[in-house]
């Protein structure tokens, strides 16, 4: 286990019902550091009975926790960000350890979760209804916003603080109560999230977490989408765990909120700040190691200023320094497990094998880990290639040359995923035009960095639907009921 100033924040149990549980049957997860495959603590390992009984405490607290003023949510929600942000450290190196992200990235995103908890903790009090003008006399219409009722919650391991705040505190702000799973590789930080909301006043049985293994997890997720008190799934993870997730809700007809897999594009046209640009997409394609969804998958660069994008590009990546998340000098640490590595190794190999020319990286780094992989360029990939068809969720950047707008826009929107999309020009015309054109839910105009809590994030087509964060972020916690008073005449 870490050394935190707080030792008391790292738990190895369920939350249920404001009461730390043992598993019911003795089974445990490992919680592994990525960067060297040591165990780090071990979980409980949910089975079905454990996923029902936070359903218990969730549907139970469920009456009392609507009835609270939204002030009074509010006021706990604020009490949470606050301690999040006063144990910032702690929740960094936690989230560093069990996820790899170097510790500065850590420690920066407690402060990105903690901006969600603010941001909602604010809206709870304007979940405002509407009043109708009445098309009849003697009569009064009104539309009121209530929340859905108990939420499941199941979140990713590549934000393990941000995802979770992302989801919890819109639903707690709405009025909803909620049961949880965190990623199998990323609990240590949810679970310590949790105890701070407790802390801070959320009430028993209003936010509960149940922690499960990759096998368990099916039996535990089962048993919310077959359980009808469970009344909305948001989910952060991949496509087809998200459609299946979309099929198994229709005999409850669950609300859903999925965020899903991504493939974005970058375009970088002729008339670009060309500098600009390379800064843009090292901030998008290198945040957490090239593991986010928003980030580049595709790089497009128009062919008159292509030498020159990739020449400092490279001069860039082949700076980053690679290394244990704990020291302060690295930029980007391990990857998140064998596996991920195993993905990212055969997208270079594919392309290698196809093709396109390494201009830096391309291997693995042994000497540092097993879980580690070099910063890697690559010059002219094209749509036949695996890493322009799949995620790879990892620091490849590939490279294809462009000469015309409508033809890189089509080969842009030539995926099913519709997440986000970048692109860096000087034109304000066209700014307006590939802006429209690009389908997808998330647009970066010459600007890589899009992460805030004001801003609704979320995809359209095989990227899912529903957006977390911004205003329209409580929506997807609340349904409208229409209430008509007549006879007043
Ligand atoms: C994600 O990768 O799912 C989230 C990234 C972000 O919040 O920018």
């Amino acid at each position: 286990m870490l050394t935190l100033s707080r030792p008391d924040l790292q738990h190895t149990a369920h939350f249920i019902a404001g009461e730390w549980r043992a598993g019911a049957d003795g089974r445990l997860l490992d919680v592994s550091d990525p960067a060297s495959g040591a165990l780090i603590a071990q979980v409980p390992d949910a089975d079905a009975g454990t996923a029902r009984a936070a359903v218990d405490a969730a549907h139970a607290a469920f009456p009392a926790w609507r009835r609270t003023p939204a002030k009074e949510r509010a006021r706990i929600l604020k009490r949470w960000n606050d301690l999040v942000l006063a144990n910032q450290q702690d929740l960094g190196r936690l989230i560093s350890r069990e996820q790899g992200k170097p510790l500065a990235e850590g420690i920066g995103e407690v402060a990105y979760a903690a901006s969600y908890i603010e941001w909602f903790a604010e809206e709870a009090t304007r979940a405002n209804g509407d009043l109708i003008p009445a098309p009849v006399p003697g009569r009064r219409m009104f539309a009121v916003r209530e929340p859905v009722g108990v939420v499941a919650a199941i979140t990713p391991w590549n934000f393990p603080a941000a995802m979770i705040a992302r989801k919890i505190a819109p639903a707690l702000a709405a009025g909803c109560t909620v049961v949880c799973k965190p990623a199998e590789d990323t609990p240590l930080t949810s679970l310590a999230l949790v105890a701070l909301a407790a802390e801070a006043g959320v009430p028993a049985g209003v936010l509960n977490i149940v922690t499960a293994s990759r096998e368990r997890t099916p039996e535990l997720v089962d048993a919310w989408l077959d359980d009808a008190r469970v009344r909305k799934i948001t989910f952060t993870g991949s496509t087809p765990v998200g459609k299946h997730l979309a099929r198994r809700s229709a005999d409850t007809l669950k609300k859903l909120s999925l965020e899903l897999g991504g493939n974005a594009p970058f375009v970088v046209f002729e008339d670009a700040d060309v500098e600009a640009a390379v800064e843009g997409l090292m901030a998008a394609k290198f945040r957490n190691g090239g593991q986010t969804c928003v980030c580049p998958n595709r790089v497009f660069v128009h062919q008159a200023v292509h030498a020159r994008f990739a020449e400092l590009l490279v001069a860039r990546v082949a700076s980053l320094r690679v290394g244990a998340a704990s020291n302060e000098a690295s930029q980007i640490g391990p990857m998140i497990n064998a596996r991920a590595v195993e993905k990212i190794e055969r997208h270079v190999q594919d392309a290698a094998a196809r093709g396109a020319r390494v201009l830096t990286g391309g291997t693995r780094l042994p000497a540092l880990g097993p879980n580690y992989f070099a910063p890697t360029v690559l010059e002219d990939a094209d749509a036949t290639m695996a890493c322009a068809c799949e995620e790879t969720f990892g620091p490849v950047v590939p490279l294809t040359r462009f000469t015309g707008e409508a033809e890189v826009v089509a080969q842009a929107n030539a995926t099913p995923f519709g997440l986000a999309a970048y692109f860096y020009t000087q034109d304000v015309r066209r700014i307006w035009r590939v802006a429209d054109a690009l389908e997808v839910g998330i647009v970066g105009i010459n600007e890589g960095a899009l992460a805030a809590e004001a801003a609704p994030f979320g995809g359209v087509k095989d990227s899912g639907y529903g957006r977390e964060g911004s205003v329209h972020g409580l929506d997807d916690y609340l349904h409208t009921k229409y209430l008509c008073q007549g006879q007043l005449d």
